[in-house]
């Protein structure tokens, strides 16, 4: 405790720096940052540091179109970076610097440039604080208040990094299947072929629906007729998990609860298909045993094998959503089960705090946004309008990224190859609403976040508007399963305290 403060910049900064000269070419020294394995360069003149040029700079460039060979380092960097003296305390300085959204920050000592040091070595270290202070001093809203340790995941928002166990989450997005990550998250590691085809043969037979919760189902859906979907979930699961006599996690074995949570998250895609299509007069359509997950997702929409780009499309969406970190449903999820009830009501309250617009997100308020600017000529002056006149432009800032967010990265990937005019919308309206913001918001860094391409990915793979939100519910849960096993494996109480404000007591009790 308290060993921050002995560390100085110094301790942690990289050296020697990999720099470069405003005079050349942006090719030239992204092509010595791909060489060194470094997110920046310090921009040079003799010693003294005039620049900084970014990952996220080279995003950028691309974004508007621009050449990288031709256009030179100085158009395109951070001109008179922040900087540090590398005696610097180290948490001070993460102190004052995290505000501004950095990642990277040159070490500079009588006006030469000695090093560079990231926000992701200063975070560690400012993370250690005293636990007095931390009783004493705790944020609106749990900012920043690291209240579990976990090995499931974490989101770096500086850095616009995230992680599933000790992988990058993007990266197994595109290189893994949903049933691999699902495998990694609650095993540990990543599943080899044995294993993937045990799992697989474990998890095909718990997609159907327990057929005492089937007969209900006509019920849930005809009280729900305008129900969103994600309410009607909550219910069935509630229900599904009191059928199957889920005991309290206080009394299952690791292996029990492990089961009980394999089904749960097997099953949550055809409850909410049934749920869907008995809501619009529809029988349900059976899961389809040799369809993976989200293949077998779309397909239990409609009846209708979906195309493999589709399918994959739709998987790289559910896995980049599984897990982030101590969100509001996962923290809720946690602490039910701190208290040791089962497994059925840590994710009926998790999917509850899901529910909410401050949490669950609305990827279709984005796309109606989309359909409101209607044509790309039209972007820049709604885009203006609506940021002027004080409004928020659906799928843009985050409260973890100030920079990119990697998901909306990841998702306008996926979104491009599946082609049509609405993917073009977006990629014009992105790129002049990140402008504008900039122009009108300065300093505010706000970026393209989950939302805007998720919608447009879900729409063009022919999922309903209101089945978006109960889709990210149906990947969460796989998350949320693993934060539970883990609460339980090694359980203490979730149990704060608050500040009370009201009127000081004891106050005499008026006879009645
Ligand atoms: C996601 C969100 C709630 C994060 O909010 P936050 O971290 O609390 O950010 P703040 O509300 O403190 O906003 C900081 C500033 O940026 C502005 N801002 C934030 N998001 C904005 C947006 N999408 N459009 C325009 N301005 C925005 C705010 O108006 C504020 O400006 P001010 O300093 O002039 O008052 C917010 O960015 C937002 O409402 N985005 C739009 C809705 C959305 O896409 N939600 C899905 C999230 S995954």
């Amino acid at each position: 405790m308290g060993n921050a403060s002995l560390q100085a910049v110094r301790d942690v900064m990289s050296h020697p720096v990999v720099t470069a000269s405003s005079g050349e070419t942006v090719a030239e020294a992204a092509a010595r940052m791909r060489e060194q394995h470094v997110g920046s360069v310090v921009v040079v003149d003799g010693d003294l540091p005039v620049g900084i040029l970014t990952e996220r700079d080279l995003v950028l460039l691309s974004a508007q179109g621009a050449d990288p060979s031709n256009d030179r380092v100085v158009d395109w960097m951070t001109p008179d970076p922040d900087s540090v003296s590398s005696d610097t305390d180290a948490t001070a300085a993460f102190a004052s610097l995290a505000e501004r959204g950095y990642r990277h920050i040159p070490v500079v000592d009588d006006k030469a440039l000695v090093g560079l040091v990231s926000m992701r070595d200063l975070m560690r270290i400012a993370a250690i604080q005293p636990a007095d202070s931390i009783a004493t001093d705790v944020p609106r809203g749990l900012e920043g208040v690291e209240v579990a340790e976990t090995s499931v995941g974490d989101v770096r928002g500086l850095e616009g990094f995230y992680h599933y166990r000790q992988y990058n989450a993007v990266e197994l997005a595109q290189k893994r299947t949903l049933e691999d990550v699902w495998y990694l998250l609650f095993e540990g590691e990543l599943p080899t072929r044995q294993e993937r085809e045990r799992f697989l043969d474990e998890v095909r037979p718990l997609r159907e629906i327990p057929p005492e919760v089937a007969a209900v189902l006509p019920e849930i859906a005809r009280l729900g007729a305008d129900a969103p979907p994600l309410e009607m979930l909550r219910t069935t699961v509630s229900l599904m998990t009191a059928a199957l006599r889920f005991e309290p996690s206080l009394d299952v074995s690791a292996d029990e609860l492990r089961a009980q949570a394999l089904r749960v998250c097997a099953v949550v895609p055809t409850l909410l298909m049934a749920l869907y299509r008995l809501q619009h007069g529809e029988e349900p359509i059976p899961p389809h045993p040799e369809l993976s997950y989200a293949a077998n997702y779309l397909y239990m929409l409609d009846g209708k094998e979906p195309s493999p780009e589709h399918a994959r499309a739709i998987e790289q969406y559910l896995v980049c959503t599984i897990e982030h970190g101590f969100n509001a449903s996962t923290f809720t999820a946690r602490v039910i089960t701190s208290t040791g009830a089962d497994l059925g009501a840590a994710v009926v309250g998790a999917i509850g705090a899901l529910s909410g617009p401050l949490h669950g997100g609305a990827p279709s308020r984005a796309l109606a946004m989309l359909d409101a600017i209607g044509t790309p000529d039209r972007a820049e002056a709604y885009l203006r309008e609506q940021v002027s006149s004080g409004q928020r432009l659906m799928g843009f800032g985050h409260r973890a990224y100030k920079t990119y967010d990697p998901r909306s990265e990841l998702l306008r990937g996926v979104a491009e190859p599946l082609g049509g005019d609405q993917v073009e919308l977006a990629k014009q309206v992105e790129r002049t609403a990140i402008e504008v913001l900039d122009e009108l918001k300065p300093g505010r860094r706000l970026f393209t976040n989950v939302e805007f391409y998720t919608g447009v990915v879900m729409n063009t793979c022919g999922l309903p508007r209101e089945m978006f939100t109960p889709t990210f519910a149906s990947s969460r849960m796989i998350g949320w399963c693993a934060h539970i096993l883990e609460q339980a494996a090694d359980n203490r109480l979730i149990r704060p305290s608050a500040t009370y404000v009201g009127p000081p007591p004891p106050q005499p009790v008026p006879d009645a």
